[in-house]
């Protein structure tokens, strides 16, 4: 039986993510914003985000990947799935689980900024400054956390755990 350390509740979660829905509302009303969800760990997230939000934008999904069902990242970013609506002249805040090496963001705001958005901001519930290898900007982080492999709440290890209510520690990975 899989065995965890928790980090965040999910009420823990829960209360964030309405202090973060109601910064951006403010930050963003009166803009032309969509919520770009980077797959596939930010799903539970970017449900739950855009439901305590406001302004009710358009939802538009990126797959990118980098793991590769390992505890660490392979350092090689993959465009798996674009996203279908045009950005020129939106205010696209992409929406991620966790900034890790930052490799996946920087690629990722390198794609978006070549489509000539009107702005690109990132909200991240997690972010691990100590893993950081690139400086790239992060408007929102939800919770900084030590460099340890996490799961639940959307972060897989080998495509478990997604689904947890939080976020914790594996003890025993398999
Ligand atoms: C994770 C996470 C981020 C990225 C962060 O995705 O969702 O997109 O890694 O890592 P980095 O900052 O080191 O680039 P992953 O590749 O595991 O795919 P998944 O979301 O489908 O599990």
């Amino acid at each position: 039986m899989p065995e965890f350390d928790l980090r965040f509740s999910k009420e823990q979660i829960a209360s964030r993510i309405e202090v973060l829905a109601a910064q951006i509302d403010r930050d963003y009303a009166g803009k032309n914003l969509i919520l770009l969800v980077v797959l596939k760990g930010s799903l539970h997230f970017a449900s739950d985000l855009a439901r305590k939000m406001k302004l009710d934008p358009p939802i538009d999904f990126i797959q990118l990947a980098s793991y590769h069902d390992d505890t660490k990242s392979s350092g090689i970013v993959q465009l798996k799935k674009d996203h279908d609506m045009t950005i020129e002249d939106r205010d696209v805040l992409i929406v991620e689980d966790i900034v890790d090496t930052g490799l996946t963001l920087e690629y990722l705001r390198e794609l978006l900024e070549a489509r000539r958005p009107a702005s690109v901001s990132c909200v991240s519930l997690l972010a691990k400054p100590d893993a950081h290898q690139r400086e790239v900007a992060l408007e929102y982080v939800g919770f900084d956390i030590k460099n340890e492999f996490v799961v639940g709440y959307g972060l897989d290890h080998a495509e478990k755990y997604r689904s947890l209510p939080f976020i914790a520690v594996l003890r025993n990975p398999v």
